[in-house]
Protein backbone atom coordinates (compact mmCIF):
# COMPACT_ATOMS: atom_id res chain seq x y z
CA UNK A 1 0.00 0.00 0.00
CA UNK A 2 1.29 3.53 -0.58
CA UNK A 3 2.09 5.53 1.86
CA UNK A 4 0.95 8.81 2.59
CA UNK A 5 2.30 12.05 4.20
CA UNK A 6 -0.40 14.45 6.29
CA UNK A 7 0.67 17.46 7.74
CA UNK A 8 -0.23 17.90 11.38
CA UNK A 9 0.15 21.07 13.17
CA UNK A 10 3.11 23.37 13.97
CA UNK A 11 5.29 21.79 16.18
CA UNK A 12 6.12 24.49 18.29
CA UNK A 13 2.30 23.83 19.76
CA UNK A 14 3.57 20.90 21.34
CA UNK A 15 5.47 21.25 24.68
CA UNK A 16 8.32 18.63 25.77
CA UNK A 17 6.97 15.77 27.48
CA UNK A 18 3.68 16.81 25.97
CA UNK A 19 1.13 14.77 23.63
CA UNK A 20 -1.81 15.22 21.74
CA UNK A 21 -4.01 12.99 19.38
CA UNK A 22 -4.49 13.63 16.70
CA UNK A 23 -7.44 11.49 14.12
CA UNK A 24 -5.69 10.91 10.79
CA UNK A 25 -6.85 8.09 7.87
CA UNK A 26 -8.90 6.81 10.94
CA UNK A 27 -6.35 6.27 12.64
CA UNK A 28 -6.65 7.29 16.66
CA UNK A 29 -2.73 8.30 17.06
CA UNK A 30 -0.92 10.05 19.96
CA UNK A 31 2.02 12.56 18.80
CA UNK A 32 4.23 12.97 21.77
CA UNK A 33 7.46 15.53 22.26
CA UNK A 34 9.87 13.61 24.75
CA UNK A 35 13.68 14.80 25.11
CA UNK A 36 13.07 17.51 22.37
CA UNK A 37 12.25 14.78 19.70
CA UNK A 38 8.42 13.99 18.04
CA UNK A 39 7.47 10.31 18.19
CA UNK A 40 4.05 9.29 17.26
CA UNK A 41 2.65 5.87 18.50
CA UNK A 42 -0.79 4.23 18.64
CA UNK A 43 -3.61 5.76 21.02
CA UNK A 44 -4.85 2.41 22.57
CA UNK A 45 -2.82 0.52 25.25
CA UNK A 46 -2.04 -3.00 23.92
CA UNK A 47 -3.18 -3.86 27.78
CA UNK A 48 -7.07 -3.52 27.88
CA UNK A 49 -7.61 -0.84 25.08
CA UNK A 50 -7.36 2.90 27.65
CA UNK A 51 -6.66 5.81 25.86
CA UNK A 52 -2.81 7.01 26.21
CA UNK A 53 -3.66 10.71 25.99
CA UNK A 54 -2.47 12.15 28.85
CA UNK A 55 -0.40 9.55 29.57
CA UNK A 56 2.79 10.80 31.77
CA UNK A 57 6.00 11.21 29.76
CA UNK A 58 9.34 10.96 31.19
CA UNK A 59 12.57 10.28 29.61
CA UNK A 60 11.02 8.85 26.21
CA UNK A 61 8.38 6.58 27.78
CA UNK A 62 4.69 6.83 28.01
CA UNK A 63 2.86 5.70 30.66
CA UNK A 64 -0.54 4.44 30.72
CA UNK A 65 -2.91 6.35 32.44
CA UNK A 66 -5.36 3.25 33.55
CA UNK A 67 -2.56 0.54 34.95
CA UNK A 68 1.04 2.35 34.27
CA UNK A 69 2.21 -0.07 31.16
CA UNK A 70 5.04 2.23 29.97
CA UNK A 71 5.93 2.17 26.69
CA UNK A 72 9.16 3.55 24.86
CA UNK A 73 8.34 6.02 22.49
CA UNK A 74 10.77 5.58 20.18
CA UNK A 75 10.27 1.68 19.41
CA UNK A 76 6.89 1.11 20.99
CA UNK A 77 8.14 -2.20 23.34
CA UNK A 78 6.57 -2.11 27.01
CA UNK A 79 8.12 -2.40 30.23
CA UNK A 80 6.69 -4.90 32.21
CA UNK A 81 4.65 -7.81 32.35
CA UNK A 82 0.96 -6.35 31.82
CA UNK A 83 1.24 -6.56 28.08
CA UNK A 84 3.77 -7.88 25.57
CA UNK A 85 2.45 -5.94 22.59
CA UNK A 86 4.25 -3.22 21.33
CA UNK A 87 2.05 0.06 20.63
CA UNK A 88 2.18 0.41 16.41
CA UNK A 89 4.65 3.47 15.68
CA UNK A 90 4.45 5.91 12.60
CA UNK A 91 7.26 7.90 10.91
CA UNK A 92 6.64 11.79 12.45
CA UNK A 93 9.21 14.61 11.73
CA UNK A 94 10.26 18.11 11.71
CA UNK A 95 9.05 19.79 8.09
CA UNK A 96 10.89 22.76 7.14
CA UNK A 97 8.23 24.71 7.29
CA UNK A 98 7.77 24.14 10.99
CA UNK A 99 4.77 21.80 10.74
CA UNK A 100 4.90 17.95 12.16
CA UNK A 101 4.55 15.62 9.13
CA UNK A 102 3.48 11.86 9.65
CA UNK A 103 3.33 8.57 7.28
CA UNK A 104 0.49 6.54 6.91
CA UNK A 105 1.17 3.30 4.98
S1 LIG B 1 -4.92 -0.50 29.96
FE1 LIG B 1 -2.95 0.38 29.81
S2 LIG B 1 -1.83 -0.60 31.35
FE2 LIG B 1 -3.80 -1.51 31.48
Amino acid sequence: MATTTHTLFPAEDLADNESVAVMVEGNDILVCKANGSYYAVANNCTHQRAKLAGGRIRNCFLSCPLHGVRFDLRTGVPLGELTRVGLKTYPIRLADDGNLQLDID
